[in-house]
């Protein structure tokens, strides 16, 4: 089978991407696949390269010279991607499946799997519309509350409201919400954009700065509790792991904490008691069924202190394969390494 890995892109995690996609590269099974590997730069050019996974860690891969430019292409009657040869040949490719490594926008939101949808090409993970409804905290907010599923208190405000009523916006969100306040980007990953406000000044500056990322923005009271997360696989039905916990180094869980102090650490199963862990676990594949996921995704949670409830926060349809990732540590933990982990999600996407 000719697997695609796709790796890179244009969003603020595409460095995460480059680490998690190595993962695939280093553990998928060579007897049984070949494997192509086609990053996508910063700017969004698509190059197929033979880079380690170490090059691609590195970033060194976008230099090398081997490298092709390559596109997917949308004649269902090709079934794969176009190269375009250093000779100046073009030459055209079977691709049996893809793996969409790709963290946040471009890649983890719709978009790539649309055109694969197009092209015809089986893909592994989430379809375009759970990947698009997840990315959108705002639509997977509302979707989460009309499915009955907890969560903090939340609202949204868009630019145009943003800017004609700014001090109402924040009367609003500080009304409903108390201090302190999380001010995100609707779409956006790994904690990119992110501020927790504790006055109106930090308030107004963290509109601001979600504003640069993001035309609209999520307003969410602090919940103070255990981080908690579940990896979900499949969907006829859909299996939770049991959670896990990360311990988080910050004042939250950053961008930095995450990929580059390595200070965050994660605990299998959670700290918290056998039922509480069921509790999760329920929620997770109702959350993942609700917002039409398929072969995988990674659910997070809150559990708050001193009330012991479980509040959604977010799904990640393409979580991060980093070695110090959740989605991996909790699969291994259930007895599933990472190889027959590739394996399973890529049966589930030819299915
Ligand atoms: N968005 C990152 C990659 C994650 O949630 O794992
Ligand atoms: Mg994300």
């Amino acid at each position: 089978l000719c697997v695609v890995v796709l790796f890179g892109g244009m969003s603020s995690e595409h460095e995460v991407s480059r680490v998690s996609a190595g993962t695939f590269v280093d553990n998928l099974d060579r007897a049984r696949y070949e494997v192509l590997t086609v990053g996508i730069t910063r700017e969004g050019r698509w190059l197929c390269t033979e880079a380690t996974s170490a090059q691609m860690a590195d970033g060194s891969w976008e230099e090398l010279p081997g490298n092709m430019p390559c596109v997917i292409s949308p004649d269902r009657a090709d079934h794969g991607m176009i190269l375009f040869t250093p000779s100046g040949q073009v030459e055209k490719l079977h691709v049996d499946v893809v793996i969409p490594a790709l963290h946040g926008l471009w890649g983890e939101d719709g978009t790539v799997q649309g055109l694969l949808e197009l092209a015809g090409i089986p893909y592994v993970g989430c379809g375009v519309l759970a990947s698009a409804v997840c990315m959108d905290k705002a639509v997977a907010n509302a979707l989460f509350d009309a499915a009955g599923i907890p969560h903090t208190k939340w609202l949204s405000a868009c630019r145009w409201e943003i800017e004609s009523d700014l001090d109402g916006v924040c009367d609003g969100a500080i009304a409903k919400l108390g201090w302190p306040i999380f001010v995100k980007p609707a779409n956006a990953g790994s904690s990119v954009g992110i501020t927790k406000a504790h006055d109106r000044d930090e308030l107004k500056q963290a509109i601001a700065l979600a504003l640069e990322n993001d035309h609209k923005v999520v307003f969410e009271a602090f919940v103070d509790g255990h981080e908690v997360e579940c990896a979900v696989i499949g969907s006829d039905p859909a299996v939770a792991t049991r959670p896990g916990e990360i311990l988080a180094g910050a004042e939250f869980y950053t961008y930095d904490d995450k990929y580059k102090n390595g200070v965050s650490q994660v605990v299998i199963p959670a700290r918290l008691s056998e039922e509480k862990l069921d509790e999760v676990k329920t929620y997770a594949a109702m959350a993942y069924t609700a917002l039409n996921c398929e072969g995988l995704a990674r659910c997070d949670f809150f559990v708050e202190h001193g009330t012991d409830r479980v509040m959604i926060n977010e799904i990640n349809t393409f979580p991060g394969f980093t070695p110090i990732s959740m989605y991996p540590k909790l699969m291994e933990h259930e007895g599933t390494p990472v190889p027959a982990l590739i394996d399973h999600l890529i049966e589930l996407a030819l299915e």
